[in-house]
């Protein structure tokens, strides 16, 4: 057979299954590769071109060529009408379906606590005040009125990132900031991240929250301390929460105390966590040093002062019952979606 035999074949056999995609027995697509395609009817033409003497060849080429760009347009336009046919049979948006919904994200329990803790004090005329956290041992111990051999400062509970530089391992070197940046009378809440040299394990770990509270007055007493944490412990635990003061120490208050609540042991967890007492302490405070009013710039004799201190994570576990510190830090989606308000 000659080749313009099966150029005009292959034209024929083209027109034929063009009726039947238009019939829509077969599809535009199927159609262009088996005549276009790398192994399709056209392929054979041109391959069929070596065999021909060099003279015959241009004329057989250009031939081919025609064909093919025939078939390429008239497929183009088979494409063109289905998916004008097919805009056509597609209805209108429906305007009354629902929407798709938009996944919400839920704010961080850590970021909870911190805001209704915020809130609390906020009404009692505190305001924030932010601490550096790289530090150094001025603000963070010496200044605090720990002494030059205290155990905290030892390289096993504080991260030193130079030879006077460290990360702070409490807010309260935030006391002494404001001591020396404000004015008292002074009221401040200053939240943040802490630090401390720790293994991680489903209790501690080796960066966490605390919030700082500071009150500078004068005659400010252990009075007022105490009626003003209750009353927290009431707007953030509920009002008929049961609390005690406890005497305690910390090198920068004298007196110190710790306040607990009664968490009661009704539950197994309940011993657990409250290591079978029933109380959970849930924060450090007392009275501000005079060692540390004079760090601070002020005069003792003049100036009186308290300061508390809580984790925010301890405050988070309690409140969630969460069981390890570290699914606050895992950024799992599971986790945090049970935070949803
Ligand atoms: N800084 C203490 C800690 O990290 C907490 C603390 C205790 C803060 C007593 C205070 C305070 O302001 O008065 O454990």
């Amino acid at each position: 057979m000659s080749l313009s035999a099966d150029i005009a074949s292959v034209r024929e056999e083209f027109a034929e299954q063009l009726q039947a995609v238009q019939a829509g027995e077969q599809g535009a697509e199927q159609l262009r590769i088996a005549f276009l395609g790398r192994k399709g009817l056209l392929a054979g033409l041109y391959a069929q071109l070596g065999q021909l003497r060099p003279g015959e060849r241009p004329a057989a080429g250009e031939q081919i060529n025609g064909l093919k760009s025939s078939l390429e347009e008239q497929i183009g336009q088979l494409g063109a009408s289905s998916s004008a046919a097919q805009a056509a049979a597609t209805p209108a948006t429906d305007l009354t379906l629902p929407g798709d919904p938009l996944p919400l994200g839920a704010i961080h329990p850590i970021t909870q606590v911190l805001e209704r803790v915020k809130a609390i004090f906020g009404r009692l005329g505190f305001s924030i005040y932010y601490g550096p956290e790289v530090e150094s041992d001025f603000y963070n111990f010496g200044a605090l009125n720990f002494q030059p051999d205290h155990p905290a400062r030892d390289m096993q509970d504080t991260f030193y990132t130079g030879p006077d530089q460290l990360l702070r391992t409490h807010t309260s070197n935030s006391q002494i900031h404001a001591l020396e940046n404000l004015a008292p009378p002074i009221r401040i809440l200053a939240p943040g991240r802490v630090f401390r040299n720790e293994s991680i394990s489903t209790r501690s770990h080796c960066q966490f929250h605390q919030i700082e509270g500071m009150v500078i007055d004068r005659n400010v007493s252990m009075g007022e301390l105490k009626g003003t944490l209750a009353h927290f412990a009431r707007e953030f635990f509920g009002q008929d929460v049961v609390t005690r003061f406890r005497p305690s120490y910390f090198p920068f208050t004298e007196p110190s105390a710790e306040m607990d609540i009664y968490w009661g042991l009704e539950t197994e967890n309940d011993y657990r966590v409250t290591k079978g007492t029933g109380w959970l302490e849930i924060l450090g405070s007392g009275m501000v040093h005079p060692n540390v009013l004079k760090a601070g710039g002020l005069d003792p004799k003049e100036w009186t002062g308290y300061a508390f201190g809580m984790g925010i994570e301890r405050t988070s576990m309690l409140l969630w019952g969460i069981g390890d510190i570290r699914y606050f830090y895992e950024g799992d989606i599971r986790f945090l979606m049970q935070f949803r308000s």
